[in-house]
């Protein structure tokens, strides 16, 4: 399988101006694959929405970025430019990522424009035609502002103007979390359809198990800025390895009210996002640390400890 991004050490520090600094990225390793779907999971702040910012150029970093076969340099403005174009990004509240005042027309034609200057109208037209079918919307609705079309229409325009430039990865923040449940499963459903006509390579991010387990075909569990389990989605969620894994999944109800499942609560603090520990980013929360984990003389890396299944390697050794 063709490796369409490759993150290696990578971490991003956000200096504050009272000379504190927040840690949000610390030493990710992760692939993404071409025409896979890796879904992003871990709670509010651990680093998600900085992962796939980082990705678009938007954050200095240190280690290395691998896109698309070039490596990311935020410096280099015409390799950025090039490397935005072949990402889509689609964002939580459809509503507030969509000029009011634009006409959805325009909404669409804009990012052709920016990245095809001498784009002639009639190619406009054609394209964002075909940008509407794709997202099951009437041709119609083009003459529309966004304050008249719903939640779940204005979130089809949004994956609309994400896939218009035949994008190679699309970034997905949490986009479907602010709509109904019915309304979700279909965007997810027009999602997969849109994903398999255009073979397209999604990076999913949610906080939601459900929605990762339905879209993604692999999962990276996030806690800290860090990586704590990647493997195929079926096997993170089965047979989690990672006690935070463990943790999160406990806390979800299950679709099958028969099942008993046990409620895992992690005891410890959670270490300030501004002053990490040294080694291991979850001993603090441990319910069985090593005494190299203790320590924290254990480097923060991803250890295979089943086919395609990763596992923190100091969390992997503890219980
Ligand atoms: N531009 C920034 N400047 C300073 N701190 C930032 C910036 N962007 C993000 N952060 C901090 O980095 C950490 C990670 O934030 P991020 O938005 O990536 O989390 P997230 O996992 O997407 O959370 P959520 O699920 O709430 O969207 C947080 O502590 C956040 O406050
Ligand atoms: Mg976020």
């Amino acid at each position: 399988m063709k490796t369409l991004v490759e993150l290696n050490d990578l971490s991003v520090v956000f200096k504050q101006p009272n000379n504190v600094s927040i840690h949000a990225l610390n030493g990710i390793d992760l692939k993404i694959f071409q025409n896979e779907t890796l879904g992003l999971i871990g709670e509010s702040g651990s680093g998600k929405s900085t992962l796939g910012k980082t990705m678009l150029g938007l954050n200095p970093y240190g280690g290395n970025i691998n896109i698309f076969n070039e490596t990311l340099n935020i410096e280099d403005k015409n390799l950025v430019n090039n490397i935005r174009k072949e990402i889509g990004v689609v964002f939580q509240e459809p509503f507030q990522s969509l000029n009011p005042r634009m006409k959805i027309k325009n909404i669409l034609s804009e990012p052709l424009i920016i990245h095809n200057k001498s784009i002639t109208k009639d190619e406009i037209e054609i394209k964002t035609q075909k940008a509407m079918e794709s997202v099951l919307l009437e041709k119609d609705q083009l003459e529309k502002y966004p304050s008249q079309l719903s939640g779940g229409q204005q979130q089809r325009i949004g994956i609309a103007r994400a896939i218009i430039n035949n994008p190679k990865l699309v970034i997905l923040d949490e986009p479907t979390s602010s709509l109904d449940l019915s309304v979700r499963n279909d965007v997810l459903r027009l999602l997969k359809n849109i994903q398999s006509e255009f073979g397209l390579t999604y990076l999913f991010i949610s906080h939601d198990i459900h929605t990762i387990k339905n879209i993604s075909d692999k999962t990276a569990v996030m806690y800290l800025g860090s990586i704590m389990e990647y493997g195929d989605t079926n096997k993170v969620i089965s047979e989690p390895k990672h006690p935070y894994t463990r943790a999160l999944l406990s806390s979800v109800l299950s679709a099958n009210p028969d099942e008993k499942r046990e409620q895992i609560k992690l005891v410890g603090e959670i270490p300030k996002i501004t002053s990490l520990p040294k080694g291991c980013l979850f001993k603090t929360r441990c319910p069985n640390p090593s005494e190299d984990c203790s320590k924290g003389t254990v480097e923060r890396k991803l250890k295979e400890i089943n086919d395609g299944h990763f596992v923190d390697q100091c969390c992997a050794n503890c219980g």
